[in-house]
Order: C-alpha cells, then structure tokens, then sequence
C-alpha cells in the first residue's frame, strides 16, 4: 500500500506533542480522484466541466451534486469497449442503485450499455426514460407481484431469479400474461469481497440468491427449466462492491464453472453468465484499484480458464457496474458555516468544519467508514494546512462526511469545499433526515450545465403532510 499524501487518516493515533506529518500539496487536486475535467482556474477556484465552483454555487446553492458528463459517458464507453473484447464479448449493464436519473438512463443508453435494476421504482425510471426495456435487466431479493408484472408486461430483457418461491411466482405472471421470461438464476457463491480483500466460505448467511454448496441453486435450474413460461438463459453471481481485484471473482468463476458443469450433466446449456459490479474506485490516494481494461482481461482470462477446466462452453458474459462509472464522475460541494477548533488528548487541535449538508446527502462515512478527499474550492490559499473533520448540520454526532482532512487554517464560513468521488451511492441513499430537503444535482459539460435532479424544497416535505396548511 501506498504512503498516504493527504496526512493522517481515520485511526491514526498522535503521540502527545508530536506533530503529524504535513501533506505536501493540501488543495491539490490528487489524479485518479477528481472528475478528468477538473482544474483550478487562476484563482484558484475549481472547474469541473468547464463550470466554476462558485458559479455553480451562485446558480444552484449548496450542497449541490456535480456530475461531469463527458467524464460518466466517457467511464462508460471505457466498460464498453473493454468488456467487448476477448472471446466471450459481455454486455455491460449500468447499475442503477449507484444513482440514476432520466437523464442517467439517457446517456447510458447512448453509450450502448444495458441497465439494472433493482426494484419497481428505478424500473419505473427506465420507462420514464423510454430505455428500451429489452436492454434491461431486473433484480430483487423480493420483487412484488405488481413489479414482476409491470416487469413482463413492459417488455424486460431479462429477470434474475433470486428465491425458489419467486420461481413460481414469475412463471405464474408470465403465464398469465402469455409471455416467456427470460431468467438467470442468482447463485451464491460463497465469496463476499470488498476492496482488495476476499473471503470464501462454506455456507452463505446472507439474504441474496440460491446456494450453490447446498444444491439450492442446480435445483432451483431444473425448476426454472421445467417451468412452461421461463426461458433458462444461465446464471448471475454478485460478490462484493468496492473490489479492486480480480482475485475474489477468481474464485466465484470456478465454483460457478463447476455448478455450469453439473448443470450441463442435467442437459442445460448456459447461454450467459453475469458476474455483477462491484469494480472499485479510488476515494482516496491510498485506494489503488485495477483500471477498467486490465480488470476486463483478467476477468475474460478467469472466464476462459475456469470453464476450459471444468469442460463447459464459455457463455457469453455480463457485468453490472454502477460504482465504477458514476462514482467518479461526481463531486459534491458545500458551503463551510461554522468552523470550530476543538483540542484533543494529545494537545493537538481538530478542527470540526461544519458544512450545509452531511450524513442525509452522504451516508457513506457513517455506515461503511468511508473515506473521502475533500478540498477547498472556491480560492487558493497559502496558509498552513490544519487537521480538520469535515460535518454536516444534523442533530447527530455521528454526522460526518469526511472523518481527517487537511485543510488550509484560514478556512472561513462561506468557503466552498468540494468532496470527490460522490457521485455513486450518495444521492441515491439520500435521506430528509431533520427535515433537511435533498440537494439538487446538476450535470456539466463544456461550461454548460443541465439540472439532472431539482433541489428539494421544504414544500415538497411539507407537502407530504396533510395535516399542513397547503
Ligand atoms: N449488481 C448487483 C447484483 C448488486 O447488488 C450491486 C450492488 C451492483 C451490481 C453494483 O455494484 P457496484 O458496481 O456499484 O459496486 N451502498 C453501498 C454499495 C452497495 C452495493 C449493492 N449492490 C456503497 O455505498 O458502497
């Protein structure tokens, strides 16, 4: 691993009276981190897009999603073509949980990538795109009737079967509706990754798909293939997010391989396998993720390897990143309020940061840890940098958005600092916690902007209360 630039991190512990160790450039803009559009105009303040932070600060308000274009549709072309070489080409669907919009679904579908979707409401989206349904693949660990229905009646590609019970349930809509569903069979491998890291185990404790050690999974194909209105197509395996290598997806493949094995004994053939998302990204200098061209060779060698070993036809292969294309593609910007030296044990000073939005716009720190970079964005500034926690406004302490950042010690309210790397699983997990309304999240492109999602407003809340004056 790497030595980390940015100064210390979450855990790092400070001997009393020692300093610790000063970033060397504290408002950088760190490669591999920021949208491929960023810069620092002369000022110093950021450009995204070729929009100013603080135009876009003016016009928006803050907190505000930045989403830069041509560096979304660019990440997706790169997933594309990477995925499309090799002896299996795959299709590459975008997963929509990461974040989507009409104008999302749009660009995806222009930039010849599938969607995947994960229940009736980001289905509905899709539809409100006009994304064409046959290039869209459907999820859930409990899809309602009504979600498979509005599924096979709207034309969906392609569904996952995740349970026995949903087996029948589809096979039943489809009937009804006189159609044939086209399934994969959700296995669960046994493997869970995370960033550079890999389990496998034995038994699978975890709500998603069908078994394969126990024979869950083998049976549940002969079900879907006696099943008069299910067409088998083969077989979908999800192990982690955040991944950032092709070891834990090495395993997942061979014991897939294995299972395609038994199954062909059976007499079916797999048409497609679909090894989910979950390609990592870096948040930080620290995180060192493989890019997407050499993820895609190893993938496709895995693939190759694995099926040549178990002596079944290699199918042609899915993949299902949302992280990966939006996450980097999106920043977000704050506005500092109140900023509030607090002394530590060790004699050190933090600095707590409070900004206009946190733990309702981003979850991530509080749930996983997560760690971002953050900048100031509106200016430059000479002056030394100062150890700094990065909060939100709500009435919780756990509400931080970045846990140790350097920022520059003349940091005042009314400065804008933009965090990196938001653009997956951040709006999408948004919350109005204390009443506080979602922000707005705009694309740019060429000094251009387009409101993707409007700000929520303290009406839209109210509205939903109909003890309120309207
Ligand atoms: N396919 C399936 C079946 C999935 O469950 C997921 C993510 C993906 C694809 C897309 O994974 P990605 O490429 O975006 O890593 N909220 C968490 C991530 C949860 C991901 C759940 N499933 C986070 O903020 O890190």
């Amino acid at each position: 691993m790497r030595a980390h630039p940015a100064g210390p991190r979450h855990g790092d512990v400070f001997t009393p009276g020692a300093v610790p160790r000063m970033p060397a450039g504290v408002n950088a803009l760190e490669p591999g981190i920021w949208p491929t559009s960023s810069h620092r105009a002369s000022g110093g303040s950021l450009v995204v897009g070729g929009c100013d932070v603080r135009r876009l600060a003016a016009d928006y308000s803050t907190p505000l999603f930045v989403i830069d274009e041509v560096d979304f549709r660019g990440r997706a072309a790169d997933f594309r073509d990477s995925y499309a070489r090799g002896p299996a080409p795959a299709t590459v669907y975008y997963a929509a949980k990461a974040f989507l919009a009409t104008t999302i679904a749009r660009w995806v579908e222009q930039e010849g990538l599938g969607l995947d979707v994960a229940t009736g409401g980001e289905l509905a989206v899709a539809l409100a795109a006009d994304f064409p349904p046959d290039r869209i693949i459907m999820h859930g660990n409990n899809k309602s009737l009504e979600e498979i229905e509005t599924a096979l009646r709207s034309g969906v590609g392609t569904l996952v079967i995740d349970s026995v019970p949903e087996i029948d349930m589809v096979s039943a809509v489809a009937l009804r509706l006189g159609v044939t569903a086209r399934v994969l069979v959700r296995v669960t491998v046994g493997v869970e990754a995370h960033t550079h890291e890999f389990i496998a185990t034995a038994h699978e404790d975890q709500k998603f798909g069908l078994s394969l050690a126990t024979g869950e999974a083998r049976d549940a194909v002969a079900r879907v293939r006696s099943a008069p209105a299910l067409h088998f197509a083969g077989l979908h395996s999800h192990i982690g997010s955040q991944i950032f290598d092709a070891s834990g997806f090495e395993i997942a493949t061979s014991r897939i391989a294995d299972l395609a094995a038994k199954i062909a004994s059976d007499g079916a053939s797999i048409e497609e396998l679909n090894l989910g998302g979950g390609m990592g990204i870096a948040y930080t200098s620290l995180d060192d993720p493989l890019g997407v061209p050499d993820m895609a060779a190893a993938l496709e060698r895995i693939v190759v390897k694995s099926c040549e070993r178990a002596g079944v036809d290699i199918p042609r292969l899915s993949f299902e990143p949302g992280r990966a294309i939006v996450g980097p593609a999106g920043i977000t910007l704050y506005q500092v309020g109140i900023v509030k030296p607090v002394e530590l044990d060790n004699g050190l000073v933090r600095t707590y940061v409070s900004v206009d939005g946190g733990m309702s716009d981003n979850i991530r720190t509080a749930l996983y840890d997560a760690d971002y970079t953050v900048v100031l964005a509106s200016r430059e500034s000479s002056a030394p940098p100062q150890l700094c926690r990065v909060v939100g406004k709500h009435c919780e302490s756990g509400d931080v958005v970045v846990r140790d950042a350097w920022l520059p010690s003349d940091l005042a309210p009314g400065d804008l600092l933009a965090v990196a790397a938001t653009g997956a699983y951040c709006r999408s997990m948004a919350s109005q916690y204390n009443y506080v309304p979602r922000p707005a999240v705009v694309s740019v492109r060429e000094g251009a902007t387009t409101t993707i999602l409007r700000r929520e407003t303290q009406a839209d809340l109210l509205a939903l209360d109909p003890g309120a004056p309207s």
